[in-house]
């Protein structure tokens, strides 16, 4: 058991104080949850690959000049992060109808949409993320308003960087969740992009088959789900090293 200090523990990750002030140590779990966590599992070795796959995307983000929380991946499982203040909401972007704005406006999944749409849900667990739009937001000063133009602006620079790159591996970028925070530094404050970016908050098809290569798999019991974050990650080129097999990983925390 590690004495480090637990500073959050959330359905998929864990974050501890990290080795300097101002850094925490964010832990990859193999834990799933679905529907506010009404179902729960486990994903072997979803651990390991999300954060190779999030070291990756945030690291070309990061060179693109999108400000990001990401410092390094220290081993199989943590990476170390920059602390920020989380905002408290949930950024999802659409490409493509699918999840819960087909189910909502009766659209069929796969439909393309017109353009890139952005929604906002409010991050309680006792609410159940409900979605607000910018005037709740600004009202009840979760953002302010330059806050959320920076968070739309930086959103829409992400979606259109992730969607070549995925392209160029033969995925579709259907939808996904961002997560932003309040970064303090030198009397300053930053707008960066916190917590993940992998298959567990992406929507992410074939783009040929159609078949999809995400948590949707776990949420919806289609079967392979392992696999599916593993095809992702071997798409990517980062599968660990020993392959498949090396994806447990250390447990060095739990
Ligand atoms: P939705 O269609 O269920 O609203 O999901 C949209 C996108 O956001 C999808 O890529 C999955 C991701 N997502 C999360 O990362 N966390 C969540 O709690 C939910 C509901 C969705």
């Amino acid at each position: 058991m590690s004495r480090r200090r637990r500073i959050y523990d959330c359905k998929a990750k864990v974050l501890f104080e990290g080795p300097e002030p101002g850094t925490l140590v964010q832990y990859f779990k193999d834990d799933a949850t679905a529907f506010n966590n009404q179902k729960k599992g486990t994903i072997t070795g979803k651990g390991v690959l999300n954060n190779r796959i999030s070291e990756y995307l945030m690291v070309k983000l990061g060179e693109i000049g999108i400000p990001t929380h990401f410092v390094r991946r220290l081993n199989m499982r943590e990476q170390l992060v920059r602390e920020v203040e989380i905002i408290p909401l949930e950024v999802v972007i659409r490409n493509v109808a699918a999840g819960s704005l087909a189910k909502r406006l009766g659209i069929a999944e796969g439909t393309q949409l017109p353009r890139s749409i952005i929604e906002y849900y409010y991050k309680s667990d006792e609410l159940g993320d409900p979605m607000v739009s910018e005037e709740h937001i600004t009202a009840f000063n979760w953002a302010m308003p330059q806050d959320l133009d920076e968070m739309l602006a930086l959103s829409l620079r992400i979606n259109d960087f992730l969607t070549g790159l995925l392209l160029g591996v033969g995925l579709r970028l259907v939808d996904f969740k961002l997560e932003f925070g309040r970064l303090y530094e030198n009397e300053e404050m930053r707008i960066v992009l916190a917590d993940e970016i992998s298959p567990d908050n992406c929507r992410l098809w074939d783009v040929k088959t159609g078949e999809k290569l995400d948590k949707d798999r776990f949420r919806r019991d289609l079967g392979n789900v392992e696999e599916a974050y593993q095809e992702v990650a071997r798409r990517l080129g980062i599968l660990p090293e020993g392959g498949p097999r090396d994806m447990k990983g250390p447990s060095t925390m739990q």
